[in-house]
C-alpha cells in the first residue's frame, strides 16, 4: 500500500502545550476522543515532562487514565494502538508506568495493558535548542534516553524527535548533517520510528529535500519505505504544504499534523514572538490526496475535532474553560 499515508494528530500534546491557559483536562479527553473517531492513526496525547517547565500538561497521568476510560467506554476493550506520550528522562516512563497501572488513582499497583502504545523520546540538532529544551547537552540527552529504553515495556514503540532540523530560533540555519547526525544516534538507540520537526517552521521546499537527502544517506532508504520516517513540520511562512508535496516526492510516508493549526513549542519562542502552529491536520490531508495519496482519515469528523479544539482554545483564552461535550462526534472507529 505505498500510497497510504500515516498521520499523526499532536493537537493534545504541541498543540495545548502552547496555550497561555490551562485547558481542562475534561476538554482535552473530549479533543482526544474526537480524533479517535476522526481515523487519525496516531494521536499525541500528552508529555511526562516536569510540570514546572510545562504546567500546561501537568495533568499527563489523569489524561492516560481517561484515554483508558474513554477505550473502554467507545471500542469496549483495550486501548488502541494509537497512543504517544513524550517521555523526556526516566523520571517520566516512571510515572507514566504508575499512571498506567492505575497506581496514582487507586493507590496500588495492578496489570492493566498500557495505554501509550508508542514513548516519543525528543532530542535536537541545535546545542543551544536542547540546553533550553530539556537542560541538557545532545550527548547528555542521549545518556537519559539510554536510562528510558533500558527500562523494558510491553508496547515496543519509539519515536525519537530530532527538533530544529531546518533552523534553531537561537543559532540559525541548521546544517543537514548535524540533522542526520542525530537521527543516526536515534537508530543505534533502536527507536521504531524517527521524526523530523522544523520546530520553527523554517522550511521550504529546497531546505527541506537537502535535509531530508541527508538523512537518508546517513540512516538508509528502508526507514523511508516502510513509513518510519515522520516529517513534523509547523506553518511559521505559509510554505508547511509546498515542502508536504516535497517530502511525499521523496519518499515520506508518514506525517505529523494539529488540528486547527495549534501548537508551537515553548521554548522555540523568543521575547515577544511566539512560534505559530503546526500544519494543520485538515491542510495536511488535503494536500496529501490532493497529491494523489491515501490517508485513513474521515474529513468530516477531523472538522469536527478541529471546531472542538477551536471552541477550547477561545475559551480558554477568553478565561472562561470548558468547552461542550460533542455528543454527536461518535460512531466506531
Ligand atoms: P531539570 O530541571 O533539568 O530536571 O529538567 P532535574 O533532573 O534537575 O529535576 C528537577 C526536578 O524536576 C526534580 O524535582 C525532578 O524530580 C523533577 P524536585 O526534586 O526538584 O522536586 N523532574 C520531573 N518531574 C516530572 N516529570 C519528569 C521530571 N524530570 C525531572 N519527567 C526536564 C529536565 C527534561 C524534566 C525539563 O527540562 C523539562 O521538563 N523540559 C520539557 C520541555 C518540553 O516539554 N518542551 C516541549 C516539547 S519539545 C517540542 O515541542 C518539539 C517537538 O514538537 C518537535 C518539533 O517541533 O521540533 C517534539
Ligand atoms: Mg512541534
Amino acid at each position: 500500500m505505498a500510497d497510504l499515508i500515516r498521520i499523526t494528530d499532536v493537537s493534545p500534546r504541541d498543540g495545548l502545550q502552547n496555550e497561555p491557559g490551562i485547558i481542562p483536562t475534561r476538554d482535552k479527553l473530549e479533543l482526544i476522543r474526537l480524533l479517535c473517531h476522526s481515523r487519525v492513526d496516531q494521536i499525541e496525547i500528552t508529555s511526562f515532562v516536569s510540570p514546572k517547565w510545562v504546567p500546561q500538561l501537568a495533568d499527563a497521568a489523569a489524561i492516560v487514565e481517561g484515554v483508558r476510560d474513554i477505550a473502554v467506554q467507545d471500542f469496549t476493550g483495550s486501548p488502541p494502538n494509537r497512543y504517544i506520550a513524550l517521555i523526556p528522562n526516566a523520571k517520566g516512563l516512571e510515572v507514566l508506568h504508575a499512571a498506567e497501572s492505575g497506581a496514582t488513582k487507586h493507590g496500588l499497583e495492578q496489570f492493566r495493558p498500557p495505554v501509550v502504545s508508542t514513548i516519543a523520546l525528543f532530542a535536537a540538532a541545535s546545542e543551544t535548542f536542547s540546553q533550553k529544551n530539556i537542560n541538557a547537552s545532545i550527548e547528555e540527552s542521549f545518556e537519559r534516553f539510554r536510562q528510558v529504553t533500558r527500562v523494558p515495556r510491553s508496547s515496543p514503540g519509539i519515536r525519537g524527535y530530532v527538533s530544529c532540523v531546518i533552523a534553531c530560533p537561537f543559532e540559525g540555519a541548521i546544517k543537514p548533517q548535524a540533522v542526520a547526525d542525530v537521527a543516526a544516534r536515534f537508530t543505534d538507540l533502536g527507536v521504531t520510528e524517527i521524526d523530523l520537526g522544523d520546530t520553527i517552521g523554517a522550511g521550504t521546499p529546497e531546505t527541506v529535500l537537502e535535509m531530508l537527502e541527508a538523512v537518508e544517506r546517513r540512516i538508509g532508504r528502508t526507514w523511508f519505505d516502510r513509513g518510519a520516517l515522520v516529517l513534523h513540520l509547523h506553518d511559521t511562512f505559509g510554505r508547511a504544504a509546498d515542502c508536504v508535496k516535497a517530502a511525499l516526492d521523496f519518499g515520506v510516508r508518514s506525517f505529523d499534523g494539529s488540528v486547527a493549526g495549534l501548537g508551537g513549542c515553548p521554548y522555540a519562542s523568543t521575547p515577544g514572538k511566539r512560534v505559530p502552529g503546526n500544519i494543520s491536520t485538515e491542510l495536511l490531508v488535503r494536500t496529501i490526496e490532493g497529491a494523489g495519496f491515501r490517508t485513513r482519515v474521515d474529513k468530516n469528523r477531523l472538522a469536527i475535532a478541529a471546531d472542538y479544539a477551536r471552541t477550547i482554545v477561545a475559551a480558554s483564552r477568553a478565561g472562561s474553560g470548558g468547552g461542550p461535550l460533542q455528543k454527536n462526534g461518535g460512531g466506531q472507529s
